[in-house]
Order: C-alpha cells, then structure tokens, then sequence
C-alpha cells in the first residue's frame, strides 16, 4: 500500500510516545519539540481554471445542464464532443456498493462488482485509532479506483443524538472531538487515492423518523460546537471535494437550498471549494437550490429530464429567472474536482486493486481493534483452547451476514466471515462446536411505526422463541464446557429510513440468553450490533460480555481471535450505553422525534455530556472498553509552568503501565473540566486521545497535546470561539468514568 507510506511523512501525529522501562522518565522536552501537525488534505487544484473556462465558453445550456444532475442513479452526464466524461459515483460507507441499474434501484446484476466489505462506522470509530481511520480511507479509496469510482458516498459522520437513530451503526460517535479525529484520516486516506469523498449528511442530520421534511432547531451554540465541528474539519484540515447535503431541513429550509448552511457557512467561513451534491431526492427547487449552493442533484428514478436542475432549470435560465452565468459557477466546480481526481489532464490517475488479500487485511485490522470487552469477571475471557473440548455456539448472529441487508447501502463481498466460521477457523479440530440457531431473526409483516409520520415503515419483530429452539440451545449449553452466544441485531433491523422505538432486543434473545445462563455460568454473551440496546439484565446476570459490530468482509476472524485471546482486545464505546432509553438526552428533554419540527432541547449536553453534568450514571460509559491485562496511567505533567497563552499547545504527559499479565492496547483519554465558567459548561469534554501499546511490566510516556483553541466556546453574539482565561482540570484516564490523574492549568 504505497500511499499509505507515503503519507506518513505528512501527516505527523499530534502526541508522540516514548516507551520505557519500569520508573524510568522519558526526556518530555524532546518529545514536545516533535509534535507538530494532523492528517492534512491536499486543495482543489486551480493550475487548470483557464482551460475550465475555455471549456465552458464552448458549452450548450443544455450540456451544462446535464453536469448538474443525475442523468443514471449514480453518474451525472459528460459532454463527450469535449472530452467530459461522466462523474461517476457509489455509496462507500462499508464499502464500495454493488453496481445499480442506470435507471432504477434493482442491483445490475453483474458479477463484476464484488468488493471488500469494511466494519461499519460505529466500529472503526470504536477502534479510537486515527491510523486505522486512514487505513480504511486509502483501502476503500484503492477499491473505488478499482471500480472506476470518481466520488464516494462516504464518510457519514453525523453525530448520534439519540441510541434510536436508525444510521448510528453507520455514523461514528457522539462527540465532536472523536468524530473529527475519526473522520478527517479517513478522508485524507480516500482522497490520496484520486477519489473525493463526499461527506455526509450535511447538516443536523440526526434521524431517520420524518427526515424528509422534519425541521432541525439547533441553538447557534450548540450546532458549532457540537454539530458542526467535523464538516469543519473535513473541509479546513481534510479538505473534503464533496458534500452530501441532508434530506432535513434546518431552521425553515432544506439542508439542499440552504444558503446560510451552504453559501455562508460551508463555503464563506470555511472555504470549501468542493461540490454540494444532494442526497437521492433531497432537492426541491430549481432556482433556490442553484442560487443557494447546491451543485450536482442526485436522485431516485423519475425521467432523468424532469430533475430540478434538468429541463426547470434550463426553463428558468430561458426565463431570466437566473443567469447563466450563476449555471457556469457550479459547472466550473464540477470541473475543477475533475482536474483535481486527474480525470481530465492527462496525468496519471491511481488505478487501485479490489478484494485483495491486503484489504481483507485492512478490514481485519481494523474489526480487531474495535471490539468492546464490557466484562470479564473470573478471567472468564480469553477461552483457553487447550483445555476445552467441547464448546456450545448459541444464536443466530453466529452464522448472519451484514454486508447487504436493510434499507440502506451495503457491499456485496466474497469474503464474510460469520462469528461461527471465525471460530471454526480459529479453533482446532478436536474442540467440538456444537451449534443451535436458538432465536429466529422474524418480522410480522410490515405495520405503520408508533410514532410521527415515519418516512418509510419499519418492520416489527416477532419476540416470541420457537421452544424447541430453545430446548436446543440449553442441551447445548449443558453439554458443553463453555458457551458463546452471539446475540444483537442486525442490518435489516438497524436501518436507514426508520428509527428504532425502543432499545429492547428483539426476536426474544432477552429470555433466551436467560435460560442459556441459567444452565452454564461459563457463558460469554457476545453482541453484535451497531447501536446501544437494553443489556442491563445480560450485564447482570452474564460473567463476560463482548459488544462487536457489523464488522467487515474478517469480522468473525477477528472476533475469535479476541475470544481466544489472540488479540487483546482494546475497543472503547464511542458512545454512552444508557440503563433507560428515558436517561438519554434527546429522551430525557422529550425532544425526540418531533413531527414537522424538532427542537434539540438538551443543547450542548449531547451524550456523555449530558449523563456526567447531570449525574447520572449510565450502563456503561462512553470510552469504555476493558483489556486482558491492566494499565496504570499515571503522573500527569504538563510541559511548563502556568499560564499558557491562547495561541500555544498544552503538552500533557502520562505514564501508561502495563500491570498485568498480557501485552495490550490502551486508550489514553484527556478530558477538560471548566468550573466557574461565565457560560454553561459540560461536566467535561474529550480533549485528545491516543491509543498506546504498552508490553507487560513495561511503562510508556504518552503526550498529548492540546492546542489552547480547543478549550474555547463559541460566544454567539461576537460570533467566535472564546477561550476564557482561568483555570481549567485536565483529567486524564482510561473511560469517560475512569479518570486515573489529573492536573489543572492556567490560561492567561
Ligand atoms: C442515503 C445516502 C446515500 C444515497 C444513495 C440515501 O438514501 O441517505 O446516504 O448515499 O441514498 O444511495
């Protein structure tokens, strides 16, 4: 992967680690000197703009016209007599997604487009690895090229406001800070690859339940430090090509004829010179949509002709309603990005490689790190395969395949590992699996959803257990020494288009994993999902509970490979488990769904913000994620004395200690605490991260460091970030909840 080396003399990480024996002090002088930048993008390229402008002089209203809008579900329209091919794009969130028909949803049907299928967004965010963000950015960038892609659908970043959202599987986190550290690797990653990405949905894009029409009301404060900081960052330190503008509307206007979210905001105060492309039928007028920012309409099947930007908009030129001048702006940039990707000019574009052994790699990589052990009591975990025979697999999560499935967009992949091939792969001959299905994944056929106007129906679950299922399943159990059951959800019931209605398991595993327990205390309960579920009664009554995700063409292999403690696993949760949905935020202010508005009435408190400045305690908190061994993180410096000045870096450092018995991977989480702040303030806020590998008895320094700015709030009346001088308690540790050292500083 000779991008990826190549990029690393780029981007410099921001916290540079020193490893160390037992009590020896690293030289933390040195090390702050080291410490420069982030993952940086490379700008829309101009060398080409007299030869654009040339171009475009030689150009019908008609052939522009046919650059701004589908003209098949995923490309728009080239003008061949001069050299202008078609943009071609596909959805990427997992993957690069099969081949559609040119003019209808149904798969093309070629066997031609298989492709790595990647963990979904909630398990790379949980890996909490920038490096890996960038991995899966040049991997599934490599894919598209491959494919002859010009524009990814991917990443999909928006912020999970509620458990509920039917995309959270998809999105990353629900704070600011790790979405941004998430995102903008993965899309530096991608775009290395002469492919744009195309950042989605923006803006306040938060659910599914009336998303095509629902109003966003976002406080100005809370929309720039909560929603808005990773657009930001993917446009000012990624510079992303492409953004996808939201079905929603935000305060009165759709995302897509938006002209303060667009003109002012996206391009006027962050300088984004890419293209607004709509989501699939998202767009509602030809004039306001054009004059407001949006570049390229995309869409489901009507006559390609009848688009907004197709035959109204060449009316409305035609009609004086709006120059032409304004349709060459937006063509202008279509062509700008074209020269960008090499698509035109004549340089060498990235050819790429598809399903190669090296991506499957990369997805293994990166499942590997992101699962989440929740407990382990007894050292119930890693199984140690040398001393079982026998061994009871339980659940049908253990053989279901998430690459395709539900409303939104999949990957159709050669390669998928199930939880019961990995470990079949993973486990020696003589250790006997015995395998029952115990649940049925069941849907009643399709009913109207409980509440609002949902914009497509969800299925409701059959919860009753087919007895002889479950007489199955406790045989097994009984029968063997050790019982796995993979339990959770799934892509048809995490889907795009509808929310969930609660956070209940569906199709009975509640009662199923009670019975398995009841029978064989050596039971480990591992949750396959991509949202938060109700787990208070499994985390009682189960020893060991693992949460993993939709997790990739490996994700089976890598999961056996923590439970048989191959890898040590080293997930953190990028969001907070609630004990009741009524706990969280969104829920808890009554603010969720809304029906043609909704008002995020719990403001900057999104998340673990809320649940820690409210004191409540959650399941388990956000960045929580036990190992196999154990760390100590200790004596927090910082790298002068008081005060800092609002332009410099703070260099925190810490000691990580490996006390136990296994090398291991920890994430070392800073998090900053305001008190008697002129404004509201959460109780704290993640700050900076770094995942550090540390071998046994062995003890390494990590510095992170924490740009002045990032402590600032946004002032609304003054319209900026404001840091406040005073002292701040910069709280370092290992979860949200675990802070082990600390330290306060001034700001001058
Ligand atoms: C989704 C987008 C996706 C598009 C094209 C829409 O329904 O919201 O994320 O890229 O469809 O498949």
């Amino acid at each position: 992967m000779t991008n990826k080396v190549m990029h690393l003399s780029m981007a410099v990480v921001s916290i540079f680690i020193v490893s160390c024996n037992r009590g020896t002090q690293a030289n933390d002088l040195a090390i702050q000197k080291a410490t420069t930048e982030n993952y940086s993008g490379k700008p829309i390229s101009h060398t080409f703009d007299a030869a654009i402008d040339s171009l475009i002089s030689q150009m019908t209203l008609e052939e522009k016209s046919g650059m701004l809008h589908g003209t098949s579900m995923f490309n728009t329209e080239g003008v061949a007599r001069l050299g202008i091919p078609e943009l071609k794009m596909a959805d990427g969130p997992l993957g690069v997604r099969e081949e559609i028909s040119r003019d209808s949803w149904a798969p093309a049907g070629l066997d031609t487009d298989f492709a790595t299928y990647y963990p979904a967004g909630a398990g790379l965010s949980a890996t909490w690895n920038p490096a890996l963000a960038y991995t899966f950015g040049t991997s599934v960038g490599e894919e598209s090229r491959a494919r002859d892609k010009d524009v990814l659908l991917s990443p999909a970043i928006n912020i999970i406001r509620t458990p509920l959202g039917g995309r959270t599987y998809e999105y990353f986190t629900e704070d600011p800070y790790l979405n941004k550290k998430i995102a903008v690797p993965f899309i530096v990653g991608l775009q290395d690859n002469d492919v744009a990405a195309c950042v989605k949905h923006y803006a306040a894009n938060n659910q599914e339940t009336n998303r095509d029409f629902v109003d966003v009301q976002i406080d100005e404060r809370t929309l720039r430090e909560i929603y808005l900081p990773v657009f930001e960052a993917a446009v000012s330190e990624a510079k992303a090509y492409s953004m996808m503008g939201a079905y929603n509307k935000f305060r009165g206007e759709y995302l897509c004829e938006n002209d303060h979210m667009l003109n002012e905001v996206l391009r006027g105060e962050w300088g984004f010179e890419g293209l607004v492309i709509s989501d699939w039928n998202a767009v509602h007028t030809s004039v306001n949509s054009l004059k407001s920012g949006l570049d390229i309409e995309m869409g489901t099947p009507k006559p390609f002709n009848e688009f907004f930007l197709a035959d109204p908009l060449i009316d409305s030129v035609k009609a004086g309603k709006i120059s032409e001048a304004e349709i060459d702006k937006h063509v202008k940039r279509i062509l700008q990005l074209m020269y960008t990707l090499k698509i035109m000019g004549g340089a060498e574009r990235v050819k790429g490689s598809i399903n190669t052994e090296a991506h499957f790699k990369d997805a293994y990589d990166i499942a590997s790190e992101s699962v989440v052990l929740l407990k382990n009591e007894n050292n119930l975990l890693p199984i140690n395969a040398s001393e079982i025979s026998t061994i009871a697999v339980i659940g049908a999560n253990a053989t279901k395949k998430n690459a395709l499935g539900g409303f939104g967009a999949g990957v159709k992949t050669k390669r998928e590992v199930t939880p019961l091939e990995g470990l079949k792969n993973r486990l020696s001959q003589s250790v006997k699996i015995n395998y029952a299905e115990g649940y049925q994944e069941r849907y009643a056929p399709k009913i109207e959803a409980k509440f609002g106007d949902v914009t497509h129906e969800r299925a409701e679950t059959i919860d009753e257990l087919d007895p002889q299922l479950v007489d199955e399943a406790i045989n097994a159990a009984k029968n063997s020494d050790f019982t796995i059951i993979f339990a959770g959800s799934n892509r048809d019931f995490e889907t795009e288009a509808s929310d969930r209605a609660n956070l209940d398991l569906p199709f009975g595993q509640g009662e199923l994993i009670e019975k398995v327990l009841a029978v064989n205390p050596n039971t480990i309960v591992v949750m396959i999902a991509g949202a938060p579920f109700d787990i208070t009664s499994i985390k009682e009554k189960s020893s060991a509970l693992i949460y993993s995700w939709f997790n990739g063409s490996e994700g089976g292999n890598a999961l056996a490979d923590v439970l048989l403690g191959n890898i040590n696993p080293s997930g953190k949760l990028p969001w907070t488990m609630p004990k009741n949905l009524q706990d969280s935020p969104a829920h808890a202010t009554n603010s969720f769904p809304g029906d043609k508005v909704v008002s995020y009435d719990e403001g900057i408190l999104v998340g673990y913000r809320w649940f820690d400045t409210k004191k409540i305690d959650p399941l388990y908190p956000f960045g929580y994620g036990l190992s196999y061994t154990t760390f100590d993180i200790k004596n927090a410096r910082a790298d002068k004395k008081d005060p800092y000045l609002k332009n410099e870096t703070i260099y925190i450092s810490v000691d990580v200690e490996n006390t136990g018995k296994m090398d291991g991977k920890e994430v070392v989480q800073l998090y900053t605490t305001k008190k008697d702040s002129d404004v509201e303030r959460a109780a704290q806020e993640l700050k900076g991260f770094e995942k550090v590998f540390v071998k046994v008895g062995q003890t390494t320094t990590v510095t992170l460091a924490l740009p002045v700015k990032e402590l600032a709030y946004y002032d609304v009346d003054q319209k900026d970030w404001i840091v406040e001088s005073g002292t701040y308690n910069l709280k370092i540790g290992n979860s949200s909840r675990a802070i082990k050292t600390d330290l306060s500083i001034t700001i001058q």
